[in-house]
């Protein structure tokens, strides 16, 4: 495999607006994550990614772009922008941006024109169709719930928008605009930034004449049920086209990374995006993983298929647990309560020392939690909210409408950044914008630096640890334990071999581990709880404490 940074790298996500703020209003700015720098680099991370920081009305936080050249005021100015990048860089880490340009703000200028006349010079910067039996031109449906089309009175058109109808879609068949998007994606590569992550990339390229969906729920899946029509935009024949031309025009004439958030693949299809002779994207998100949570066998199937596949193609794959996209990573896939720590742990090491390059989300290096809030005013994450009023409308109990928001609400993963015992979390001094967790008095960073064992200090050592061996980065990922069971696997490289010992459950077990590695000589390198005994009968069984992981490294 050929060797590269961005393959090396270990990525942490940055969520501005609750990482820190530094000025007292509440919200989380680009001072703040200066302030913070210091920090990230002791945790060992190489690269930052940034979710969006441009001028935005925030009807989804930012997603929602009106413009691509400024940033946000109340995450700061372009000179706080380029100190940021500069302290990032001086300190030997990398930054990349989000890339959102599936869709704009419908307060973009480009919108603001389009929508002004049918003949503007921008109508056809956007998808507009004419309406059907006077409604939306097809029943898509809107990832934030509702049509996927917005009637425009001025011109007595629909727009489309996959997300909020504050968030018009971009039409890439258009070449002029593809051109705009790579010019003011260079201008950014210009100002040094390290690559992008990509919104939504895969859903760029829609089907002509947007077709009605069809798709049985059993053909989109229980994923994709709620958003019939993504048959018909997501992975279509026209996106690898329109990569292929972004990397001919821009990426390839920089040193960078680029990763996609793309859905609605299999293996297969995912490998086509990061096949390095196709010249598209380094990396992709791979969502089964995430979509895994408690399901460990579909994790382990998320992890060896997809990273077979993609070897087969020379692909470099990612592990990725949890983002500002979804609950909290311990919450999901470890447990809360006494075991938050080791739980947290375990998973930790699993992300650090699966193939492929890993992707961290803030406060996950602390084991930060899920909240239960009990209104649903407490709640801001527009996804959330629009399913809790389609349910409340369709005649669903309160209760169960607020259980499932509190269940699946986006904020749960993107409330302020726990730094501190003190007020509001040491987030900021002022109001934050969105409720702290309560338990910040007791999981908070200043107290994970004091305590030897804690969930921050074992993140850094694994992080260390995967820095001094290659292997971690480049070695053979060989699962070895039969599914279901604890999960066992090895890292192959040379003469290196190092082994992963994950007891994935709240049970001690006993487990067998002589056809795999003798632990007498092997030589371990970490454990979350300290050696664990290894019974005298010869047979090489290791006793293992609930959420039990260790990484040894033997030889071949
Ligand atoms: C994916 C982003 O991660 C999410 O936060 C956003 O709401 C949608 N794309 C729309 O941009
Ligand atoms: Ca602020």
């Amino acid at each position: 495999m050929q060797r590269s940074w961005w393959r090396e790298a270990v990525v942490y996500q940055i969520y501005p607006r609750s990482f820190a703020d530094s000025n007292g209003d509440g919200i989380g700015d680009l001072r703040g994550i200066v302030a913070r720098l210091d920090y990230l680099q002791r945790l060992g991370v190489d690269v930052l990614w940034l979710c969006p920081i441009y001028r935005s009305p925030n009807d989804d936080n930012g997603y929602d772009i009106s413009d691509y050249r400024t940033i946000m005021p109340e995450f700061g100015s372009m000179e706080d922008f380029t100190q940021l990048l500069g302290e990032t860089h001086r300190r030997g880490m990398r930054l990349i941006m989000d890339l959102v340009v599936n869709h704009t703000s419908d307060e973009h200028p480009w919108f603001v024109e389009s929508r002004a006349s049918r003949r503007n010079p921008r109508r056809d910067y956007y998808i507009w169709a004419d309406p059907r039996d006077g409604g939306p031109p097809n029943n898509w449906r809107s990832w934030f719930r509702g049509p996927a089309w917005e009637l425009d009175p001025t011109t007595g058109q629909y727009y489309l928008h996959l997300f909020s109808k504050k968030q018009p879609d971009l039409n890439w068949a258009n070449p002029e605009l593809r051109r705009a998007v790579y010019a003011m994606m260079r201008w950014w590569l210009d100002l040094g930034i390290d690559g992008f992550r990509m919104d939504v990339i895969n859903f760029i390229a829609k089907v002509p004449g947007v077709p009605d969906s069809a798709a049985a729920p059993a053909v989109l899946g229980e994923r994709y049920a709620h958003v019939p029509g993504i048959e018909h935009y997501a992975d279509t024949a026209h996106v690898h086209g329109y990569l292929q031309e972004m990397h001919r025009e821009v990426l390839a004439h920089y040193d960078v990374m680029t990763v996609g958030e793309c859905h609605f693949l299999n293996p297969e299809r995912a490998a086509r995006y990061v096949d390095p002779a196709r010249h598209e994207l380094c990396l992709l998100f791979q969502f089964d993983q995430i979509f895994a949570a408690g399901d460990r066998s579909a994790l382990r199937r998320a992890l060896e298929d997809w990273y077979a596949e993609f070897r087969r193609h020379g692909a470099w794959t990612t592990t990725t647990l949890g983002n500002h996209d979804f609950p909290r990573l311990v919450s999901v896939f470890g447990a809360e309560g006494e075991a938050r720590e080791a739980s947290a742990q375990l998973f930790a090491t699993l992300l650090l020392t699966a193939p492929g390059t890993p992707f961290l989300y803030q406060g996950d290096e602390l084991g930060m939690t899920n909240v239960r809030w009990e209104r649903a005013s407490d709640y801001d994450d527009i996804q959330a909210l629009g399913e809790y009023r389609e349910s409340i409308a369709r005649g669903v109990p309160e209760a169960q409408a607020l259980a499932q928001l509190q269940q699946h609400s986006r904020d749960n993963a993107r409330t302020p950044m726990q730094w501190s015992a003190e007020a509001h979390a040491g987030f900021t001094t002022g109001q934050p914008w969105l409720r702290v967790n309560d338990n910040f008095r007791e999981l908070n960073a200043a107290a994970q630096e004091r305590e030897p064992g804690s969930v921050l200090q074992y993140y850094r050592r694994l992080i260390a640890l995967r820095k001094q061996e290659p292997c971690l980065v480049y070695g053979d990922f060989v699962p070895l334990s039969p599914d279901p069971g604890p999960y066992v696997y090895a890292r192959v490289l040379e003469r290196t071999r190092i082994v992963v010992v994950l007891n994935w459950t709240q049970e001690p077990t006993s487990l067998p581990v002589a056809d795999w590695f003798e632990p007498r000589t092997a030589e371990l390198l970490l454990s979350n709880q300290g050696a664990p005994p290894v019974e005298a009968d010869g047979a090489g069984v290791l006793r293992l404490a609930p959420w039990q992981a260790c990484v040894y490294r033997t030889r071949v």
